[in-house]
């Protein structure tokens, strides 16, 4: 019994590796394979079928609708240095199936070939756009439907976040605007992706996942070397301030020195002994502030020249 698989196994894989040589067309077909479409919008969808390691030396595409004789053949062909790798085809895509016929060469080989695709299985519309505005308590999500097909076709996968927490809903909607209310947490950072699919019902695809949208401040533990810089700067240069103003006024007898007034000269002869006692004391506490200040002023020096590099 064993015996008999292995050797079934053995013939499926003599044939495999026989078959591109007997048949060429086998081997043409794989490549093509690689034929891919996207209706982007309802009159609109690109098709494309050449990878990167492959050559298209002369392939040409036509495409019709069932029933029709006349072939319409590709005007707006992409190209890669000069090599066809996909075309632009403009049609009532969302009515109807499409015929393609390829003919020419490709990576050497010729090709003939024809066969059908069901556009409405390949929807692909541009990824939404998702505004964030707020009222009352609440935040309003909302975003444009794609412009292709019935709304009742698509349905939106929500994704959002905020501060920590992750969330994911499906979103069914009937009417032009699609806007979803969320409680808004003041403390938290919301970001917010939305992408459009296209139900079974009407056939297939989706968009891509829209950009993120951001909306609200951004959580403090994620910034909070910004907060203490923030604090700290104005903080220190306030200081560096009040030391200088406390400083100043200090010395600012003996830097602007006073002008004596001949009534306080005659004061001072008046009543000598009072004046010089208090000149004495006034003469003696600066000498010690002025001490005072400068070893302060020392220390905080360099650490205020270091602050602007950041
Ligand atoms: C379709 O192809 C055109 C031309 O290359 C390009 O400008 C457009 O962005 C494509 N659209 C999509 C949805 O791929
Ligand atoms: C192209 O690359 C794919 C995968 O990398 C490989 O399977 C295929 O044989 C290559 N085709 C040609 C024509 O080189
Ligand atoms: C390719 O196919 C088109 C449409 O069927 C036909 O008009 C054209 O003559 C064919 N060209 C070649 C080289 O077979
Ligand atoms: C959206 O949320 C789902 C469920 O939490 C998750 O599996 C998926 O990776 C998320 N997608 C994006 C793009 O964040």
């Amino acid at each position: 019994m064993d015996n008999m698989i292995l050797k079934h196994m053995e013939f499926i894989l003599v044939l495999q590796y026989f078959i591109p040589l007997i048949t060429p067309e086998v081997a043409v077909e794989k490549e093509l394979e690689n034929f891919q479409c996207s209706l982007y919008s309802s009159k609109a969808m690109n098709c494309s079928w050449l990878p990167a390691n492959q050559t298209a030396d002369d392939l040409q595409l036509y495409y019709w609708y069932p029933g029709e004789s006349h072939k319409t053949a590709c005007s707006d062909y992409k190209d890669r240095a000069g090599e066809k790798t996909g075309c632009c085809l403009r049609g009532d895509f969302l009515e109807h199936d499409v015929y393609f016929h390829f003919n020419g060469t490709l990576n050497g080989l010729s090709v003939q070939k024809t066969f059908r695709v069901c556009p409405v299985h390949y929807v692909k519309p541009p990824a939404p756009r998702v505004k964030i505005t707020e009222e009352g308590k609440d935040l309003i999500l909302s975003w444009d439907p794609p412009d292709l097909a019935a709304h009742r076709c698509w349905v939106y996968i929500l994704n959002y976040s905020k501060c920590q927490e992750s969330l994911s809903k499906e979103i069914q909607y009937e009417y032009d605007n699609v806007a979803v209310y969320v409680p808004y947490d003041l403390r938290c950072q919301y970001r917010v992706q939305v992408k459009a699919v296209y139900k079974k019902s009407c056939g297939a695809g989706a968009s891509d996942w829209s950009d993120v949208e951001l909306y609200g401040v951004e959580d403090l533990h994620v910034d909070w070397s910004m907060t203490v810089f923030a604090i700290l700067i104005p903080a220190a240069v306030g200081l560096f301030i009040i030391l200088f103003l406390c400083c100043f006024m200090k010395h600012r007898e003996k830097l602007f020195p006073k002008i004596p007034q001949p009534s306080l000269i005659l004061k001072d002869m008046l009543n000598s002994n009072k004046e010089r006692k208090s000149t004495i004391g006034n003469l003696y506490v600066p000498v010690e502030e002025e001490v005072e200040c400068k070893v302060i002023l020392d220390k905080d020096l360099p650490l205020l020249m270091m602050q602007p590099d950041p």
